[in-house]
């Protein structure tokens, strides 16, 4: 008997069909987006992996000691599990959009030690408490690694606790969630001037014997940067730690700008003019090949890295939503993300869709 030919399979036409068992494809999303329709629906097919882009932080869950907020945070995990969706927990340890209580005083002045570690640890135990078995994973903390100084951040919880802070809060998250995966997440470490800082704080969080299954890599990046050489690198030396690769806040950036840095307090107002926020009327089709190219190139340069590679989520689904609209200067209209205004594909998505398709493992 004539062996049936195999139907031919179909061409995959989302994001997380041509992705496949590959890695994970993720998107941060706000409540408000799940709850209209036209982008609930594009974010159900394209993704599947979500973080919240601002209601799992502790300023959202925890803004006063002992007064908790689920309510926004549960949207999020209530829309993945109903859509199949893996979710990322984001964040449990920042200094930004964090009360000042957890680690200072009234005055401002750092909290003796054990009462910063206590109220790391209550946070810590109520959020993980309360999302366990819903969460794949948690950055458990982000952005601990100075852009300027030798090697920690200052903040208010290094000034209240100490340097093992970080240890600290690695092995409270796994005491609330022991099957939870554990990630260090940050910006612009696979650039040169934090690569090693950061490599060196993976190896002491391995060698304290805490679980750590990831590095997350924000990658905010531009058309014309970080440049692909230094990329590389960064990214060898971070897979060099045998941790998994996740990327973590994907953009591309198309609009001119001074630093190249992911810190959201450096923002500047706008001051109007064309030359600073040129696009106002739509993004010229030569730019838009230019986008398409780059996402093109990182997707290649990220996709090197095998099944090392465990995630990519965009930071945002439609350019109308993405926080590059207002940072790092506020009120301009920018085109970082692979689906338009009208939540339409833009050819930035269909190049991203031929390297997956391409691009074997
Ligand atoms: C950003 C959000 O996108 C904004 O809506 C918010 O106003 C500030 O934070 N690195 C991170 C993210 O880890 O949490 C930040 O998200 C972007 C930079």
């Amino acid at each position: 008997m004539a062996a049936l030919s195999p139907s031919p399979a179909a061409e995959p036409t989302t994001l997380r069909q041509a992705a496949g068992d590959r890695f994970l494809v993720g998107a941060a999303v706000r409540p408000d987006q799940l709850a209209r329709p036209e982008s609930a629906k594009l974010i159900a097919e394209q993704f599947n992996c979500l973080t919240a882009e601002n209601v799992f932080k502790p300023q959202s869950i925890q803004p006063r000691k002992g007064e908790f907020n689920f309510a926004d945070a549960d949207k999020i995990a209530d829309f993945a599990a109903k859509h199949n969706m893996a979710l990322i927990g984001h964040t449990l340890c920042w200094h930004n959009q964090t009360g000042r209580w957890m680690f200072e005083d009234a005055q401002g002045k750092p909290l003796p030690r054990e009462e910063g570690l206590a109220n790391l640890k209550a946070h810590i135990f109520a959020v993980a408490g309360h999302f366990k078995g819903k969460v794949k994973g948690w950055d458990v903390v982000n952005e601990a690694i100075d852009d300027g100084g030798p090697y920690l951040r200052d903040t208010p919880a290094r000034k209240s606790i100490g340097d093992d802070y970080i240890i600290q809060a690695f092995k409270f998250a796994h005491e609330a969630d022991p099957n939870a995966e554990l990630y260090y997440n940050d910006y612009n470490i696979e650039r040169d001037y934090k690569n090693a800082k950061t490599v060196r704080l993976l190896n002491e969080l391995k060698a304290a014997g805490v679980r750590i299954d990831g590095v997350g890599v924000q990658a905010h990046w531009g058309i014309a940067w970080p440049d692909n050489a230094e990329l590389e690198r960064g990214l060898k030396a971070l897979a060099a730690t045998g941790l998994k690769l996740h990327f973590t806040e994907l953009d591309v950036d198309v609009l001119p700008r001074k630093g190249e840095s992911a810190n959201i307090t450096d923002v500047q107002k706008s001051a109007g003019s064309t030359a600073e926020n040129p696009y106002v009327k739509g993004l010229p089709d030569e730019m838009q090949k230019k986008l398409a190219d780059r996402y093109a190139e990182l997707f290649r340069l990220i996709m090197k890295h095998g099944s090392q590679v465990e995630r990519i989520t965009f930071w945002g689904v439609d350019d109308g939503s993405s926080w590059l609209n207002g940072f790092p200067i506020r009120g301009r209209t920018n085109y970082p993300l692979l689906f338009d205004r009208q939540f339409k594909p833009k050819p930035a998505a269909a190049a991203v869709m031929k390297v997956l398709r391409e691009e074997g493992k």
